[in-house]
């Protein structure tokens, strides 16, 4: 696939958040145009505080959202470190999407590749089979890391590998559309995430880095020279939306 250039944008925070909400509301406009349904996957992490309330608040019909995670940790949908948890305090309960539009990871469940299967099957059963989502809204680690997807080779492979569930970094394979992760440096170490390939094959991808940790690797990835997920992602995909604050900028 070719590679052309992200379209990049380094701003303030309310710059950032505007250009967020002109592309979001775009998307979900031609999503709902063209098949009824916005089909996107939400993001952990700094991401969330720092924009969810201003997306909640933009006059796009929620009814016709459906709303998946790109990860989510293994704990209960209450638990603080929940990224379901954290979307519904900051998105989902103030834009009023209604229940059975929000299709949640299982990280509750003690078996991950149960756990996993079932998002697959959820994630299927509305985004198609391999799934589209309209729109991936990504953060991304200081190591390149995107959803839980923390290495080219190794790092969302699942440690239960048996042959169908290994191929998760690259996804040159096919591989299910969620899958399970044991050992995730950012703790907790236990995780579910979307597989390369779904996030890759997203009608658009939006990754949103914040602060100065995030900056070299970033720039390797913008500029094609980056051995990372995020990295990886950019130079699969033909347009892709980076938004920097000014600390991931700097050079
Ligand atoms: C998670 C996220 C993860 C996150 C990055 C960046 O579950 O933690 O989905 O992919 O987006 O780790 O997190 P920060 O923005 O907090 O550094």
């Amino acid at each position: 696939m070719s590679a052309e250039q992200p379209r990049v944008v380094v701003g303030s925070h309310a710059e950032l958040q505007k250009v967020l909400s002109t592309e979001f509301s775009a998307r979900a406009a031609e999503a709902i145009a063209r098949h009824g349904r916005f089909v996107l996957a939400l993001t952990g992490g700094s991401v969330a505080p720092a924009f969810f309330p201003a997306l909640a608040a933009l006059p796009i019909d929620w009814s016709r959202a459906d709303i998946f995670w790109s990860d989510e940790r293994a704990v209960p949908p209450d638990h603080p470190e929940s990224n379901y948890g954290l979307a519904s305090r900051l998105f989902l309960m103030p834009a009023r999407v209604p229940a059975e539009r929000i299709h949640r990871m299982p990280g509750e469940l003690p078996d991950l590749e149960q756990a996993a299967r079932r998002a697959s099957d959820e994630l299927k059963s509305i985004a198609g089979d391999p799934p589209h989502l309209d729109l991936a809204l990504l953060g991304v680690g200081p190591d390149g890391h995107i959803a839980s997807i923390f290495g080219l080779s190794a790092g969302a492979r699942s440690a239960k590998a048996d042959g169908t569930s290994r191929t998760g970094g690259t996804g040159l394979q096919p591989c299910p559309p969620v899958i399970a992760v044991y050992n995730s440096p950012k703790p907790p170490a236990r995780r579910l995430t979307m597989s390369f390939p779904v996030i890759a094959s997203a009608g658009q991808v939006i990754v949103i880095a914040l602060g100065a940790a995030k900056a070299p690797v970033m720039r390797a990835a913008i500029d094609g020279s980056g051995e990372t997920p995020v990295a990886e992602l950019l130079r699969r995909r033909t347009s892709s939306l980076v938004l920097l604050d000014r600390e991931a900028a700097l050079s």
